[in-house]
């Protein structure tokens, strides 16, 4: 619920800024407006529909849930999305900003991944931009693999980290380092939310990813990874905060 109402808040203020001193009105403003809170609408009640289902489904998940309780206390307010928007102007320009624009993984979504990857307990987890954390907490929860978060921003790795303490997750590790930079070698399972990627930093995410043992496997999100290393193992669609997406399967080769 908290979760539900915190995303209305950002959705209005968001709004809201088309009202606030100084912002330019011009002819087409109230149909970007009107077109802006249509999707809002629609993007709130399927994430309605998407939280209430994830709430049954994962009911028995104590830990996963204690853990997600613990995260959403900090993410209230400021939100996610807002800390993505606000501390992403401190490290990109406002042109490249989109780069950062937050999205978010569901429980049903990273399930799905990592049993089409046969993830193992033995496996070790990267999440490339790991935002809140959810999917390292799921792997190193759910799956009982070591875990390890990146992340641009500091706030996503400060709670990351103070939300594993606060609920004694060990083996779950976060790091506040640029994904271009995070060596690979050791990972063997790592996910990427190719969403975030463009035809400028796509070829920098395949360089880094060339560093994978051969066998590892990589999930990402939207498209599949250009690399000629890469095959792709499979494909799917599923739920992600954003809506219906693909989700697509490698083995490094
Ligand atoms: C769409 S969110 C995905 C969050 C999470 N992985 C999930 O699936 O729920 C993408 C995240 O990648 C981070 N990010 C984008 N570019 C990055 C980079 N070059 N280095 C580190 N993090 C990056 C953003 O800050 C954001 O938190």
């Amino acid at each position: 619920m908290l979760k539900l109402l915190s995303l209305a808040r950002f959705q209005l203020d968001c709004l809201l800024a088309y009202f606030k001193p100084g912002a330019r009105w011009q002819l087409s403003t109230p149909l970007r407006l009107l077109r802006q809170a249509f999707y809002y609408f629609c993007n709130w009640s399927y994430c309605l529909f998407i939280y209430s289902a994830e709430a049954l489904a994962f009911a028995g998940q104590k830990r996963l849930k204690a853990v997600d309780k613990a995260l959403y206390r900090h993410y209230f307010y400021p939100n996610q999305f807002w800390i993505a928007l606000s501390e992403g102007l401190k490290v990109e320009r406002p042109e490249t900003l989109y780069r950062l624009t937050y999205g978010e993984t569901t429980w049903f979504g990273i399930r799905a991944a990592l049993k089409a990857v046969q993830a193992k307990p033995e496996d070790l987890f990267y999440d490339l931009g790991c935002g809140t954390g959810r999917n390292v907490f799921y792997a190193r929860i759910a799956g009982g693999m070591q875990a390890v978060g990146v992340d641009l921003l500091k706030s996503f790795v400060n709670y990351g980290q103070q939300t594993a303490s606060a609920c004694g997750v060990d083996g779950i590790e976060f790091k506040q380092q640029d994904i271009f930079k995070t060596p690979l070698q050791q990972a063997s399972i790592v996910y990427v939310t190719a969403n975030c990627y463009d035809a400028e930093t796509m070829p920098k995410l395949v360089e880094r990813l060339n560093d994978l043992p051969t066998g590892a496997r990589v999930i990402s999100t939207h498209r599949p990874i250009p690399s000629p290393r890469l095959e792709v193992t499979g494909s799917q669609r599923l739920p992600f905060s954003w809506g219906v997406d693909w989700m697509y399967y490698h083995i490094a080769r």
